[in-house]
């Protein structure tokens, strides 16, 4: 069968499989199911009631099981609701409207955001609905090109922020190395309320057999003289339960202060209900570690059944690649030059429905449309493999064209 026979065949499967996000699947969400049943009192260690208002830092020992979990002490850190992508975008609205401490509102002037790419999309969409101006950066294996980021922020004073996923980056699995860490904390800034929006969402979200780590950007900023130039946000969304866990951010005393202090006129207090079933269930690292295990085991089968897919139909294909991630929850598919979009086009034709193509960059332009990011998780096994056969032949059907 020719290229074109076989996609057609597979069009007529009448598939329906929406892999356009890195959602959790519905058996690793029952991995968590025991917090439906978690609250057998609703007091805090401190006596605090958590059905009440109050507690805009969270209860100390929600704060001191994030404090284990990102290796920060407890102080720095802060435990929120669900969201901690709520918590990157009250930073940022923070900063312009307010400024860092002891710096004037970053509105005042023209902002610019670094934005290593490929990146995350919902980054991205902030700073555009945020008024705030993007440069792409490319990624290298071990980090962003850091040749070019310390150029970039030592000439121009509008650069203010830059996006960071330092462990199993969305969608490139990049591991950011130890010089990476070092040379971002203590690169010199033409901007002095410089600040590095380190998103540790994948932490603990290993596919290998080994548990990398990346530096500590806290411990690596102190050291090297700007002890605030970091926010580290986390949340527990691909831990336990997505949109239903707790948000954390660690940072410096200073920072702390700071983001309490506007966090207060938002609301009255997080979810303290649900920190508590989450200090119940989650209990320590060893504990989170162990869970994170089961959803590997399965993560793991359903990335490999991809990669296998991929191996054997486009394996041969010139300038065809794709990432063999670590940790995550995506595989970057790297088309020809000019083809992504018209794979993404022909795999949503046969039921396949992917994140739009150019997602990962900025203004969602990819400049040569030639990424396309894979979100294996979701689907199930048989879907998967199914599924990634699909995209496989819509991108030969796209080259061919
Ligand atoms: C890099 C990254 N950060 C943050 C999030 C969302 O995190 P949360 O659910 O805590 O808002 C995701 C979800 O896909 C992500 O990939």
């Amino acid at each position: 069968m020719s290229v074109a026979e076989q996609y057609q065949a597979f069009k007529q499967l009448g598939l329906k499989l929406d892999m356009s996000r890195g959602k959790p699947a519905p058996e690793q969400l029952d991995l968590s199911n025991v917090l439906a049943e978690a609250l057998p009192a609703w007091h805090a260690a401190d006596g605090t009631d958590a059905r009440n208002y109050g507690g805009t830092v969270g209860l100390p020992e929600a704060r001191a099981l994030f404090a284990e979990l990102l290796d920060v002490p407890a102080a720095q850190v802060v435990v929120d609701s669900s969201a901690s992508l709520s918590l990157m975008h009250d930073v940022i609205v923070y900063s312009l409207l307010n400024g860092v401490p002891g710096h004037a509102p970053w509105v005042r002037e023209p902002v610019t955001f670094l934005c290593p790419v490929p990146g995350y999309d919902r980054h991205f969409a902030i700073c555009e609905a945020r008024g705030i101006k993007m440069i792409n950066v490319p990624m290298h294996d071990d980090g962003p090109d850091m040749d070019l980021v310390e150029k970039l922020v030592a000439e121009d004073a509008s650069i203010k922020g830059m996006w960071v996923v330092p462990k199993y980056s969305n969608p490139g699995g990049v591991v950011f190395s130890d010089a990476v860490v070092r040379r971002l904390a203590a690169m010199k800034t033409a901007a002095p309320d410089f600040r590095l929006l380190w998103d540790d969402a994948y932490r603990f979200h290993h596919l290998g057999e080994h548990k990398l780590a990346v530096a500590n950007i806290l411990d690596a900023c102190a050291e090297a003289g700007n002890p605030d130039r970091a926010f580290v946000f986390a949340s527990s969304s691909k831990i336990t339960w997505a949109g239903s866990g707790v948000a954390a951010l660690a940072a410096s005393p200073a920072n702390i202060a700071w983001w309490t202090r506007h966090a207060g006129f938002r609301s009255i207090g997080p979810d303290k209900i649900n920190q508590l079933r989450h200090v119940r269930c989650l209990k320590d690292l060893p504990t989170v570690e162990a869970l994170m295990e089961r959803h590997r085991q399965l993560l793991k089968p359903k990335f490999d059944a991809v990669l296998a897919q991929f191996q054997e139909h486009l394996g041969d294909v010139p300038g065809v690649s794709w990432t063999q991630p670590q940790g995550g929850y995506f595989i970057d598919l790297v088309t020809p030059e000019g083809a992504a979009k018209r794979t993404v086009a022909l795999a949503r034709e046969a039921g396949i429905t992917l994140t739009p193509a150019g997602a990962a960059f900025p203004y969602g332009v990819d400049p040569k449309d030639s990424h396309i990011r894979i979100a294996p998780s979701f689907p199930s096994l048989a879907e998967i493999d199914q599924a990634a056969r699909g995209i496989a032949l819509s991108l030969k059907v796209a080259l061919s064209a």
